[in-house]
């Protein structure tokens, strides 16, 4: 629906509040969407947030996105981030505008997570600014 922006969540975010809360904090992914929720009535928009540690998922809500005509996709892919090539190709096939978010800065952690297959394909990258991350990527979508 236009005005809805997708936040779509990848593996282990289900366990945000008690998952090594001392990197992601103690906010559960419930909190997260309802200070989400809130924010976005505020601008006049509508939140579809989703979880799944399936990547398939992932890559059918991003077209489900495009399809319905959402405003933007905040997407925090987890560990996705660092393998999928599905989710580069997903992001790249949608016109829909993608904000990649994490919750900690992987570029200060292990070589692993330095690589994103998805920010090359995003509108943008917001990370290590915890949950406020989220709100800060609803911003800027609502802004265009
Ligand atoms: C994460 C960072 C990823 O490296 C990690 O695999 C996650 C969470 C974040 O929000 O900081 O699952 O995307």
């Amino acid at each position: 629906m236009a005005g809805t922006i997708y936040v779509l969540n990848g593996p282990n975010l289900n366990l945000l509040g008690t998952r090594e809360p001392e990197i992601y904090g103690s906010q559960t992914l419930d909190d997260i969407a309802a200070l989400l929720d809130d924010r976005a009535r505020e601008m006049g928009l509508a939140i579809e947030l989703r979880q799944s540690n399936h990547e398939g998922h992932l890559v059918d809500w991003l077209h489900e996105a495009q399809a319905e005509g959402a405003a933007g996709v905040i997407l925090n892919a987890g560990a996705l981030t660092h393998t999928s090539v599905a989710l580069h190709d997903a992001v790249k096939a949608i016109q829909t505008p993608v904000i990649e978010v994490h919750l900690s800065n992987p570029h200060a952690r292990e070589a692993f997570r330095h690589h994103s297959f998805i920010s090359a394909v995003a509108r943008g990258v917001i990370c290590g600014l915890g949950a406020r991350g989220y709100l800060l990527a609803l911003e800027a979508l609502a802004h265009g």
